[in-house]
């Protein structure tokens, strides 16, 4: 088994051989969260949206799905993540019905008022400062727009014996005040419990969560 130095950081980051071997498991492993933040967002078609840190993007057909329409663009700071998300939408990547790209959520290469719905999943973590994301997010988000964060509660997250290496875990409370120091309205928070599953020899029950909040 890789150790949990490295498994952490490739979950940061995924970069190299391992980058589509990490994407598949938390394509697997994030699709209780996925179902849950899909189920949280209003969809309406045409809409624009833009995912911060998408992975392999596999849950981008049924976002898709959700309205008419909708545009759906991604950003994320893995080369290889926008490589493998391209390949497994090749589809919807030619017709330009989703646009990926490389690069930080802190500099976002979008222009001001430009997305209708933003949302991340399992990435908050990986800000160092969340304020210069958050702005960067208001800046892009048009003014009815919502931003929803998609995270697993902080004590859950402790059962994983890698969340210890570079993970800034968040309770719901702390991440809420977060938000709302930044100058965002708290809109609505569900919570759902993943199916157990057995990991590094233990039961873990993670609990998924997703905050809608508006500027
Ligand atoms: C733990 S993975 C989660 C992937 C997917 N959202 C999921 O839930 O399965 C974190 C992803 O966010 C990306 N990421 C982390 N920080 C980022 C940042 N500041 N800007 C853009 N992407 C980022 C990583 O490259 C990685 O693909």
């Amino acid at each position: 088994m890789k150790d949990l130095k490295f498994i952490a950081g490739q979950l940061r980051k995924p970069s190299g051989d391992f980058a589509p071997q990490i994407a598949e498991k938390m394509g697997i492993g994030n699709k209780p969260l996925y179902d849950l933040t899909l189920k949280s967002i209003t969809f309406k078609d045409e809409d624009s949206i833009l995912e911060i840190g998408f992975g392999s993007g596999t849950h981008f057909r049924e976002l898709l799905s959700k309205a008419n329409n909708l545009n759906l663009t991604g950003i994320d700071y893995s080369p290889e993540m926008t490589e493998l998300a391209t390949l497994n939408n090749k589809r919807y990547v030619e017709s330009g019905q989703i646009e990926l790209y490389t690069g930080n959520s802190n500099q976002l290469p979008f222009d001001d008022n430009s997305f209708n719905t933003l949302f991340c999943n399992m990435v908050i973590y990986f800000w160092e400062n969340p304020e210069e994301h958050l702005n960067e997010i208001q800046r892009v988000l048009k003014p009815e727009g919502t931003f929803y964060t998609g995270m697993r509660t902080r004590r859950s997250m402790l059962d994983l014996p890698f969340t210890k290496y570079g993970f800034n875990l968040y309770t719901v409370t702390m991440w809420k005040e977060i938000l709302i120091s930044n100058g965002f309205k708290i809109a609505k928070v569900e919570r759902k419990k993943d199916p157990a599953f057995d990991e590094f020899d233990k039961k873990v029950e993670l609990e998924s969560v997703c905050i809608a909040a508006k500027i």
